[in-house]
């Protein structure tokens, strides 16, 4: 590891027009130049260019505060500069798991100091990263004698935007992340904001051109720029309100319960905080190649060294689980339904039958499922007491996340599952009622351990307890925080569903393997569904913070398979469902299906067991968010490579080149391609596999169908 941390002295003293006095300072390789300084009313600002063109006009930089409970309208009036610091950074680091073997984190740093005379002295610094690949920036509040405790009511950055760009973006929510994308210009956001799909798992009041990040951009010149936050930590998440004229976005804070009859967002409060206090970073992450987007690394850089100092506890796996069966419907989390059907067979009449997913014998059923073919867990869903109730408005003590249902025999399920080299996954739903989980937490990750689980998926379904906070607000934040460290100190890997959106802190807590917070898989089994373009957005929204838990690999498209007229389907070809596996990185991966539907296809099945979850190496080939991408990934330790492309709900035909592999040598590729007549609505079920030999000479161009996509497992010979 290689660190270089020298003054350079090299960014100027420059002069123009706007700002009274910036500095400027490029990004190591000198593609990005930045601005940094006092306007002339005193206040901070910044400005962006790529390749000489601007992309984001002079943008404001601040915070307002309150102590004591009473505002400080003098803080922030009006700085002076004290200092400007610079200096250079070139290091490389291995993350515990990921998309590459190594990382580099290359910037040059620009710490403008600035105090405040009216505000009794106060000082703050803003650090500024410019990398080769993006900008970030944050507020640092050191210790001092005149600001101790403070309440942030408010941060005043703004992203000022240079046109009215096409973008992709979701409604702005404080509560849920689960929308499908909408494409339009950012002028065009607030006649599109109706599409929230009656949500009801939210009470953000929405206002105007309202969206949340990671916000993807595309200006007429080509240029991308992928906005959202690195170390999200003791803050509360960021969503954006654009000005629909000046495309200026501004930084709109997540509130907290504390002041309801306060209604101005503005004044409400945000975060309680103690110097010395820093904000996450905020990002651009900026590139005329989409495909630079994707394979972007500066968020994980902007994150903290890992904290665990012992990681070997920590395995990217692929699992299966009770899940599906009940999103389908045929069984259920709750014993309940056990009972009814069994009162239901008393009469000896009616047939005798267990409804309930989370019985020992099924568990049993899916761990021979993984231990037969090489997948490292098992998750169940509904093994613990109180989902008859999770859902009801009073529920604060529904679950305590260590009682079993008298049919689950936790520790003999266990016992199994390490006796065939399975890893038991467990499930802890909190309902959103957070008190409570706060309250188990200790115990119930104890009892993992004693029963030997690595590994935890949890859940924050529904609004919050504290009532009144959110999802993405300062206490929610620091309980995931909690919740993540906790389980580090006990060896236990988390995958959260409905957390708030993850912010690439991972790199931080490699424990912290995955999170949903975003439209998964499942709405396409009891909703309209994710349309066809969606997993061509996520990579360039979602998943720019850290991988998703999106649960791919569906055999069985249409839900008539098990309903008759059934409408609900996976918007995808069965080939798309492949090649997700390499699209959408994550080191957890869920193998989805029912183990009948890839045990009626073995052929296509045969590329789920193979496909790698970690990675030496990866290369975007081809990528344009909404309409396509083709991944190439390497497999940690060998010289296998996996490849996935994906289509938007357009046919479309990709040039794919496999000028990545090693010169001279001869790959076995195995091509899982849609059917001549597969298309996401028609036929999604039908496929061709192609075995080639292959070189780094090979070209060929692919057709996806509507709505398909193609996965390729090339080995080495
Ligand atoms: C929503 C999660 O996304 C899903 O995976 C889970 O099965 C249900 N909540 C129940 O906890
Ligand atoms: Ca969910």
């Amino acid at each position: 590891m290689k660190k270089q941390s020298l003054l350079l002295g090299l960014c100027l003293f420059w002069l123009f027009s706007i700002q009274a006095q910036s500095h400027v300072c490029h990004s190591p390789d000198g593609r990005i130049r930045l601005s940094l300084g006092l306007n002339n009313q005193g206040q901070p600002e910044y400005a962006v260019w790529y390749k000489g063109k601007q992309v984001a006009e002079p943008s404001k930089l601040g915070l307002k505060i309150k102590d004591h409970f009473s505002a400080r309208p003098d803080f922030g009036n009006s700085w002076t500069q004290v200092a400007i610091d610079s200096s250079r950074t070139d290091e490389t680091w291995e993350p515990v798991w990921g998309e590459v073997k190594t990382i580099r984190n290359n910037y040059r740093s620009l710490i403008l100091t600035i105090r405040d005379m009216a505000a009794r002295s106060s000082v703050m610094k803003i650090e500024f990263r410019v990398f080769n690949d993006g900008v970030g920036f944050r507020y640092d509040l050191p210790d001092q004698p005149e600001l101790k405790s403070f309440v942030l009511v408010d941060e005043l950055t703004t992203f000022n935007l240079t046109g009215d760009h096409k973008i992709w973006w979701m409604p702005g929510d404080f509560d849920t992340n689960e929308y499908t994308y909408n494409t339009s210009r950012i002028s065009e956001i607030e006649k599109n904001t109706k599409k929230r799909d009656g949500n009801i798992f939210t009470s953000t009041p929405i206002q105007g051109a309202f969206v949340q990040t990671p916000l993807m951009a595309k200006a007429d010149n080509g240029i991308y720029i992928n906005i959202h936050e690195a170390a999200l930590v003791d803050y509360p998440a960021m969503d954006l309100q654009f000005d629909p004229k000046s495309f200026e976005a501004k930084a709109t804070l997540a509130h907290d319960a504390s002041i309801p009859e306060e209604t101005d967002p503005a004044k409400k409060n945000k975060a309680y905080l103690r110097t010395t206090a820093r904000s996450p970073w905020r990002t651009l992450v900026i590139s005329d190649d989409a495909r630079e987007i994707l394979s972007s690394k500066m968020i994980l850089n902007l994150n903290e060294p890992s904290k665990i100092k012992d990681p070997s506890f920590i395995k990217p796996m692929k699992y299966c689980g009770i899940w599906l069966e009940m999103h389908l419907g045929l069984s259920t989390w709750d014993y309940a339904g056990t009972q009814a059907a069994s009162d239901a067979g008393a009469d000896g009449k009616t047939e005798k039958r267990t409804k309930h997913g989370a019985t020992t014998a099924n568990t049993k059923r899916y761990i021979d499922f993984a231990a037969k073919n090489g997948l490292g867990g098992v998750l169940v869903e509904g093994w613990n007491t109180g989902w008859e109730e999770w859902f009801g408005l009073w529920k604060e003590d529904v679950f305590d996340f260590v009682t079993p249902y008298p049919d689950y025999d936790v520790m003999e399920v266990n016992r199994y599952a390490r006796s065939k080299g399975v890893s038991m996954i467990t499930h802890h739903e909190t309902s959103g009622s957070v008190t409570n989980y706060d309250r188990w937490m200790d115990t119930a990750y104890k009892s993992m351990n004693r029963w030997g689980s690595p590994a935890l998926k949890s859940g924050y379904v529904g609004r919050i307890i504290p009532r009144g906070e959110y999802h993405d607000g300062f206490w929610m934040v620091n309980h995931y925080m909690r919740a993540i460290r906790k389980a580090a100190e006990k060896n236990i890997m988390v995958v959260a569903h409905e957390p708030v959106r993850p912010t690439g802190l991972h790199r931080t807590y490699p424990n912290f393997m995955a999170a949903e917070a975003a439209r998964g898989q499942e709405f396409n089994f009891w909703s309209e569904g994710n349309p066809p373009e969606h997993e061509t957005i996520l990579p360039f929204t979602r998943i720019m913070g850290g991988p998703m838990d999106y649960t791919p690999g569906i055999f069985k498209i249409k839900k008539s398979h098990y309903y008759p007229g059934a409408k609900e389907q996976v918007h995808t070809t069965l080939a798309k469902q492949l090649a997700l596996y390499v699209t959408l990185y994550s080191p957890v991966q869920m193998v989805t299906d029912l183990p009948e539907n890839y045990e009626a296809k073995p052929d296509a099945f045969q590329f789920i067991k193979d496909v790698a979850v970690d990675w030496d190496d990866t290369r975007i080939l081809l990528a344009e968010p909404g309409d396509y991408i083709a991944t190439a990934r390497k497999a940690k330790g060998t010289n296998n490579w996996f490849l996935g492309a994906i289509s938007d709900e357009n046919e479309r035909t990709l040039e794919l080149k496999f000028d990545f592999l090693d010169k001279g040598k001869s790959y076995e590729a195995t091509f899982y391609k849609d059917a001549p007549d597969a298309s996401w609505d028609q036929n999604p079920e039908a496929y061709v596999i192609e075995k080639k030999t292959i070189t780094s000479k090979t070209k060929m161009p692919v057709k996806l169908a509507r709505g398909g996509g193609l996965a390729v497992s090339i080995m080495a010979k």
